[in-house]
């Protein structure tokens, strides 16, 4: 049985306790940066390819929740305040989102929900935070389902939940659900996964991805012209779809074996090639369109160009957009943090850069 259909069976069997009930509650979500680019999708936030992402720890969503259940009430209200304004954009789309989770949480129509969220980014730093506050938002859904039925579940369970949850509101928030190493589709080389939710892919290793940095520079503060949703669409036309799906499976098997093996040389060989593909393929869509800038190539000539001089590994990524991210691991800060502020920064906006590194995911706040 699909998780979606276990999910609804479990619901049908559940109750809620109370005819009124009122609390609040609050969850940290980090954003995530993949490895192995999730791009392209189908039916209803099923993945064209598997991906695999490394959670962050410092670029956070908190989320609060505050909410009234009535029995009563016959549709849900909602009031959502972004970094303490009332959002009415970010309104809409979270009320469509609660509209396409009733299924799931049937008690949503008799909540009064005020939402308060806020990032730890800069929100103008073209930094994607559907990842983060999806899965914030997610997380504290799945913690109110748990107050109001009474039902604790196991961890792994409510993990599990909010990370299909999550996934219904943007796809890469299925994985910041899960800690360090993230794995979200369908694929043989894991057991156990699926194309509705993440799971966590144990590092068996002690090894330097267990610390890896992630410097994230911000080249472009403005909006992308071109949204991740757009993007995936375009995918289903790309006519290297086929090449790109091979190339995925094939990539995310040889990124599992460099992690095993401790393997930084084919580890950044992997990930600037997903990171290249991404940005080819979006070329090859029908309209074609970039996302990067003059200074994104500058910077990665300039990475290049460090490792080959100095040996040290250093790999780039990019996501949606004109930022580069700059990974590598911790033993090496101090060789790659004074090179990013000499050599880097002149290419960032306003000179903005994040320091971020590998985190163990959400937490649940007071
Ligand atoms: C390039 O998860 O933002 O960052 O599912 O439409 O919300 P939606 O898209 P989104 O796409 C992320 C695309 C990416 C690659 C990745 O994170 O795997």
């Amino acid at each position: 049985m699909n998780y979606s259909n276990s999910y609804l069976k479990e619901v049908a069997a559940k109750k809620i306790l109370y005819n009124e009930y009122e609390k609040s509650i609050a969850w940290q979500c980090p954003s995530n940066i993949a490895l192995i680019k999730y791009w392209g999708k189908r039916g209803n936030q099923i993945p064209l390819n598997p991906s695999i992402s490394f959670t962050l720890n410092e670029s956070v969503t908190n989320t609060r929740v505050v909410y009234h259940y009535d029995q009563n009430r016959i549709k849900y209200q909602l009031e959502y305040y972004f970094e303490h304004k009332r959002n009415e954009k970010f309104e809409n789309r979270i009320s469509l989102y609660l509209e396409s989770l009733q299924g799931y949480l049937p008690f949503i129509n008799g909540l009064n929900l005020t939402i308060h969220s806020e990032n730890s980014f800069p929100h103008s730093a073209g930094i994607a935070s559907s990842a983060s506050s999806f899965g914030a938002l997610a997380l504290c859904l799945v913690s109110i389902e748990e107050e109001l039925t009474g039902a604790g579940e196991s961890e792994k369970e409510f993990k599990n939940k909010a990370s299909f949850l999550a996934r219904l509101g943007s796809g890469s928030a299925c994985r910041s659900i899960f800690g360090n190493l993230v794995e979200w589709g369908k694929s043989n080389f894991i057991a156990d996964s699926s194309d509705e939710i993440a799971i966590q892919i144990i590092n068996k290793n002690n090894n330097v991805f267990n610390d890896f940095q992630d410097i994230i520079l911000i080249i472009d503060e403005t909006g992308k012209p071109v949204s991740s949703s757009k993007g995936h669409a375009l995918m289903i036309d790309n006519p290297y779809k086929r090449d790109r799906l091979r190339q995925a499976k094939s990539n995310l098997s040889r990124l599992l074996n460099s992690i095993d093996n401790n393997d930084l040389h084919s580890f950044t060989e992997i990930v600037e090639n997903e990171a290249l593909s991404l940005h080819a393929l979006m070329l090859a869509s029908n309209p074609g369109f970039f996302l990067i800038k003059q200074a994104t190539i500058e910077v990665i000539e300039r990475i290049r160009k460090f490792r080959q001089d100095t040996n040290i590994p250093v790999a780039f990524t990019l996501d949606a957009g004109a930022n580069v991210h700059v990974l590598f691991p911790l033993s090496f800060i101090n060789q790659v943090l004074p090179f990013v502020k000499s050599q880097l920064v002149q290419y960032c906006s306003h000179g903005k850069f994040i320091h971020d590194w590998i985190g163990e995911g959400p937490l649940k706040l007071m």
